[in-house]
């Protein structure tokens, strides 16, 4: 720990340097573009060196404005910890020279041990705020900062996994042979019913786990633009999945809780994904009822924390944007 306190003073101006500089927003388009082109891992590697201690350093920034009371949550004060020394392992890079044999390789490999390292900041920094909450109780006030706060963290969170997914899928040996035509992490036609199959065979098995029973998917889709043939999309299958996975989570559970007794079984979940001219919507209808379901038990894991649905919408808002998140 007395390590980490001297590292933390030491990079301070580093974190005070790197937060005055504004994250680039990339877009869908861009990434595509550049890991089309025979995509150069010097040029990212030079970009990413520069962009991640931005990121991480203006996120660093607005996790101490958070109340005093909330920093000092062992599981806030774990957040930090992982930030500070992802930030500080990348420093080591700012004079690396790429031409070195071993810069590009060893870059790679600290990429993807600091995504490992994030892995688990949502449900932990969600623990921070709900020891928080037992301490010192619920302020209305403080809680929409809060809230307000975690939406900007968590988007960044997102885009920053994006920048490290693209260089580690486009460069690393993780490549999936299974989806060749993919570009990094997006599949330039993404069949949607092919996901939303996916999430739902997912969120079936956890369902049957837990509650012996699961019910049917019912699939529509109104392709607009080109009547008929299956919606394909620019999108990122893996964010689509998630948005999707937490929605049957939901969805099932609320079907299972409220039609357990009723003689004519399980309705099923309908599901209707429509292409419009700009949008693709997708709408998952579960019963008639839409009252909040009674907080019996954490169901369907990973679910009880509330923030299912909270993280699907950041999903939303932070593609096709995928920077920092100027929209709001
Ligand atoms: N399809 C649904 N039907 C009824 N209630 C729902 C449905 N989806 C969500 N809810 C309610 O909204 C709450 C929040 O959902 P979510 O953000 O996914 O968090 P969690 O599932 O972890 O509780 C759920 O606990 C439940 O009470
Ligand atoms: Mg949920």
């Amino acid at each position: 720990m007395r390590i980490f306190w001297s590292l933390l003073k030491n990079s301070n101006p580093k974190i005070e340097y790197y937060s005055r500089f504004s994250p680039s927003p990339l877009s869908i388009k861009q990434f595509l573009d550049f890991g089309r082109d025979n995509a150069c891992e010097k040029t990212s590697f030079m970009f990413l060196r520069k962009e991640l201690p931005v990121r991480l350093a203006n996120t660093m920034r607005e996790v101490n404005l958070l109340p005093d009371k909330l920093l000092s949550q062992p599981s806030v004060k774990l957040v930090q910890k992982w930030y500070m020394q992802s930030f500080v392992e990348l420093l080591d890079y700012e004079n690396r020279k790429p031409e070195d044999p071993h810069t590009l390789n060893d870059f790679l490999e600290l990429l993807i041990e600091i995504r490992n390292r994030h892995n688990d900041v949502v449900p932990t920094m969600a623990q921070g705020v709900i020891e928080y909450k037992e301490k010192f109780g619920f302020d209305p006030f403080i809680s929409s900062n809060i809230q307000y706060f975690l939406d900007r963290f968590y988007t960044n969170r997102i885009s920053f996994r994006m920048l490290i997914n693209q260089h580690t899928l486009l460069f690393g040996n993780d490549t999936n042979p299974a989806h060749p035509k993919h570009i990094g992490s997006i599949d330039p036609n993404c069949n949607v019913a092919e996901v939303v199959n996916d999430a739902y065979d997912t969120a079936k098995m956890l369902c049957e786990k837990y509650y012996s029973a699961a019910p049917e998917l019912k699939i529509e889709e109104f392709n607009m633009k080109a009547p008929k043939r299956p919606i394909q999309v620019v999108y990122v299958p893996s964010h689509l999945f998630h948005m999707l996975f937490e929605l049957f989570k939901n969805s099932m559970r609320a079907t299972v809780e409220l039609h357990e007794n009723s003689k004519e079984g399980l309705p099923p979940v309908k599901t209707k994904v429509t292409l419009g001219k700009e949008d693709l919507s997708i709408k998952t209808v579960f019963s008639t009822i839409c009252t909040p379901l009674p907080r019996r038990r954490p169901l369907l894991a990973p679910a009880g924390f509330g923030y299912g649905l909270p993280i699907s919408r950041l999903y939303e808002t932070c593609d096709f944007n995928c920077g920092f998140c100027h929209k709001r």
